[in-house]
């Protein structure tokens, strides 16, 4: 693990989120209500892209697709495969449950850093 400058903050305002690539990952950095963090961009369903998805109140980021959650500072699943109604209840009986992977970030001199 080895920590990248990845972005000035003055280009992840808040309420913002960019994609990154760090080390052949991509990485999507999310400013949420003034702290930065840093989560894969691929779903651990079915390693779609969860740039996209919404930030609920609790701080957990839903995949656009089956509306899985996972809070943002731990990747833990807070909900697993939600959507379609009908489909999501077997879905998620044959896929099992998987943490989003986070990553630590820091901001040194006006310097967003992400430790992959
Ligand atoms: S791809 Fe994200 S929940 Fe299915």
């Amino acid at each position: 693990m080895s920590w990248t400058q990845v972005l000035p903050v003055n280009e992840l305002t808040p309420g913002t989120r960019k994609v990154v690539k760090v080390s052949d990952k991509n990485i999507l950095l999310i400013n949420h209500e003034g702290n930065y963090y840093a989560v894969a961009n691929s779903c651990p369903h079915l390693k779609l892209p969860i740039k996209k998805g919404k930030i609920t109140e609790d701080g957990s980021i839903v995949c656009p697709f089956h509306r899985s959650a996972f809070d943002l500072k731990t990747g833990e699943p807070t909900e697993w495969i939600t959507w379609p109604p009908l489909m999501s209840k077997a879905m998620g009986m044959i896929s099992k449950q998987q943490c989003l992977p986070v990553f630590p970030t820091k901001v040194e001199d006006y310097q967003i850093w992400v430790e992959v």
